[in-house]
């Protein structure tokens, strides 16, 4: 049986993962937190880790202002990435549309 959740696109206090109720062992969560996970078919998609893992910062000088760091087609660049770990896995070779970068990312099997 999975154990395996994300608590994402719900009221507090409620965790949702990938499996069907009837296949997870919710012990576990329920003895450390008080909470019994359920199933969410939005965390089938790897797009929701994206949402979280792909991260564009304005950047700023001492002063507060916002802070050049290059150029796009003439226009000024004052953002930068901070994180692009979805984007790196959707154009890697294990890039799909399914849940792959969740294991690939909890189990460290991504070689
Ligand atoms: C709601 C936002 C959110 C979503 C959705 C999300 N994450 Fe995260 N993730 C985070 C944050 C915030 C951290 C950093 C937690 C910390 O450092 O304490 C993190 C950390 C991680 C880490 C650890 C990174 C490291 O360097 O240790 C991995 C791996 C990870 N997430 C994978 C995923 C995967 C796979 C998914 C989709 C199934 C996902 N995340 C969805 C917010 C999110």
């Amino acid at each position: 049986m999975d154990i395996w959740s994300a608590s994402t696109s719900g009221p507090p206090a409620t965790i949702f993962g990938p499996y069907a109720d009837d296949t997870i062992v919710p012990k576990p969560m329920e003895q450390a937190l008080g909470i019994t996970p359920k199933h969410g078919s939005q965390v089938s998609n790897s797009a929701l880790c994206g949402s979280c893992h792909s991260i564009l910062l304005p950047v700023f000088d001492n002063a507060g202002n916002p802070l050049v760091v290059g150029f796009i087609d003439g226009q000024k660049l004052t953002h930068s990435y901070e994180q692009t770990t979805y984007f790196e896995w959707t154009n890697s070779i294990f890039g799909t549309d399914s849940l792959l970068f969740g294991v690939c990312q909890f189990q460290k099997n991504c070689d």
